[in-house]
């Protein structure tokens, strides 16, 4: 065991969740510390993780890096990025606030799938909800990645940091009201977002689901997670359908140790554990 430098190419600490461009092949990842580790609780001044900050513009490293402020901002987990135009990124990432009270009271956490406007010409930024369920752990049609997008599956949490159930999110359905949006997650608020949504049975949970692509259409394909009952100690691999308003199971293979609960999960293919390069620590 030990530390997995990339064949001694990666010697900055880096943060989960890396992209890779499906077309390119380059990796993006945050380098740490994350924004949320920035601030001290408690100290006088305003935390610093109440602003983030994003860079760009990755297709054009001719302009430099450009710092944009996106106040009142903490980002949990990137999903995606696309450029809009030649001077426009949106970045689709879930939010957590208040994020100073991550560990000490996560009954009153609050958990959106946000979109993140990054004007470069103006250095502006603005925010906007896409939807009022409580949704963190995005994943989306890898093919995806750099290109706008149109469906994440998500998790509900339920207690948090268990994961109860899964939606699929449409970000092309109409949105709601701002204030309707901004309010109170109401698990009956008809959301036309959530295109397809799945709760678990009692004592059910799962980890991080993954998106594998079967087709040709953004959303062909399977959404896959583990998923443990805590009264049958029962451990399975579920395969749902992500084309089915209720992720309905397409298959589902018991496993014979129980798989702990991950926030995190990867798909990894025959190809793709064929062609992997043999690590040198
Ligand atoms: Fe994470």
């Amino acid at each position: 065991m030990g530390r997995y430098s990339f064949n001694k190419r990666l010697f900055l600490p880096m943060c989960a969740h890396p992209k890779i461009d499906p077309i390119s092949g380059e990796l993006f990842a945050d380098q740490s510390p994350p924004p949320l580790l920035l601030g001290e609780p408690g100290q006088e001044e305003e935390p610093r993780f109440r602003r983030s900050q994003i860079r760009g513009h990755p297709s054009h490293p001719d302009r430099g890096i450009s710092w944009i402020d996106v106040p009142d901002w903490t980002s949990f987990h990137y999903i995606n990025a696309w450029e809009e135009g030649t001077d426009k990124i949106v970045v689709l990432s879930s939010s957590i606030t208040p994020v100073e009270h991550l560990f000490d009271d996560i009954a009153g956490l609050s958990n959106r799938l946000h979109e993140i406007h990054l004007d470069l010409r103006s250095g502006w930024s603005w925010k906007q909800h896409v939807c009022s369920a409580g949704l963190d752990f995005g994943q989306i049609n890898q093919k995806f990645l750099r290109r706008k997008n149109r469906y994440v599956y998500m998790c509900y949490y339920g207690p948090w940091p268990k994961i109860s159930g899964l939606a699929k999110v449409d970000l092309d359905a109409p949105r709601l009201p701002k204030v309707v949006i901004d309010g109170t997650s109401d698990p009956d608020l008809n959301e036309p977002c959530l295109v397809a949504s799945r709760r678990f049975e009692r004592g059910q949970f799962c980890g991080k689901p993954f998106f594998v692509v079967n087709g040709k259409e953004e959303d062909d394909g399977c959404v896959l997670s583990y998923i443990h009952d805590e009264e049958s100690g029962v451990s399975e691999l579920l395969v749902m359908d992500a084309k089915s308003p209720t992720l309905e199971t397409v298959a589902s293979i018991e496993l014979p140790a129980r798989v702990p609960y991950g926030f995190h999960g990867i798909f990894i293919n025959a190809d793709q554990i064929a062609n992997q390069n043999h690590a040198t620590l």
